[in-house]
C-alpha cells in the first residue's frame, strides 16, 4: 500500500494535541500507524501494553489507524516497515530547533523516498505535553478538555492505586 505514515512518541499518556494530530493525519493517508517508542530508560506512568490499550480505544472510530511499538532507532523501524512519511507535531517554535535536528539526521538514515511531515498543532493544545497533564493531575488539578476523558479514566485510577 502507498501512502502509509507513522506517528510516533511516548503517549505517556496520548493528549488531545497527540489525537488532534492523529485524525487530521489520518486524512491525509490511507493508513496510519500510532508507532509508541519503547524507551528503557524511561519510567513511564503507564506500561507499554496500558498505552497500546488507551490508544486503540481512543482511536476505535479511525478506521485506518492501527497501534504498534518499538524499539531502538525510529529509522530501523521506518525503513523496515517502508513507511512513507513520518509526522511530526510542532506545538511552538522552541520544537523547531529539536525536530530539525532529528528530521535531517533522520533523512541520512531513512531510505530515499520516506519524508518528515510537520503539523502544526492546534492552538488549543499548543502548551501542553504529557509531562505536565501528569503533574498537574496527580497535585489535583483539572486536566479536563486537555486529554480525552477515556485517558482521564486511566489516569484516575491509577492515582487511586
Ligand atoms: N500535543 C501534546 N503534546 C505533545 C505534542 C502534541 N501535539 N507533540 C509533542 N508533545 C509532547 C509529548 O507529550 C512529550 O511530552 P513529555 O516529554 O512530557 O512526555 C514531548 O512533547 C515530546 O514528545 P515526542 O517528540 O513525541 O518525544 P518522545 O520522546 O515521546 O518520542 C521520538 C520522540 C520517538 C521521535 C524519539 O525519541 C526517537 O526517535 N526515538 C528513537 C531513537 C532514535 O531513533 N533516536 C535518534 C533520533 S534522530
Amino acid at each position: 500500500m502507498k501512502n502509509k505514515a507513522l506517528y510516533t512518541g511516548s503517549f505517556d499518556p496520548l493528549t488531545c494535541g497527540h489525537f488532534d494530530i492523529i485524525t487530521r493525519a489520518a486524512r491525509l493517508y490511507d493508513k496510519l500507524i500510532i508507532g509508541i517508542v519503547v524507551n528503557p530508560s524511561k519510567k513511564p506512568m503507564f506500561s507499554l501494553e496500558e498505552r497500546e490499550e488507551m490508544i486503540r480505544r481512543v482511536t476505535k472510530d479511525l478506521p485506518n489507524v492501527e497501534v504498534d511499538h518499538f524499539s531502538g532507532l525510529l529509522a530501523n523501524y521506518v525503513n523496515s516497515n517502508n513507511f512513507d512519511a513520518v509526522i511530526r507535531g510542532l506545538r511552538a517554535t522552541t520544537d523547531f530547533e529539536y525536530e530539525i535536528q532529528m528530521a535531517q539526521m533522520n533523512a541520512r538514515l531513512y531510505h530515499e523516498h520516506v519524508e518528515t511531515v510537520f503539523l502544526m498543532t492546534n492552538p488549543n493544545y499548543s502548551f501542553i505535553s504529557s509531562s505536565m497533564i501528569k503533574e498537574v493531575h496527580s497535585l489535583g488539578g483539572s486536566v479536563e478538555g486537555l486529554i480525552p476523558e477515556l485517558i482521564l479514566e486511566y489516569m484516575d485510577k491509577k492515582i487511586k492505586v
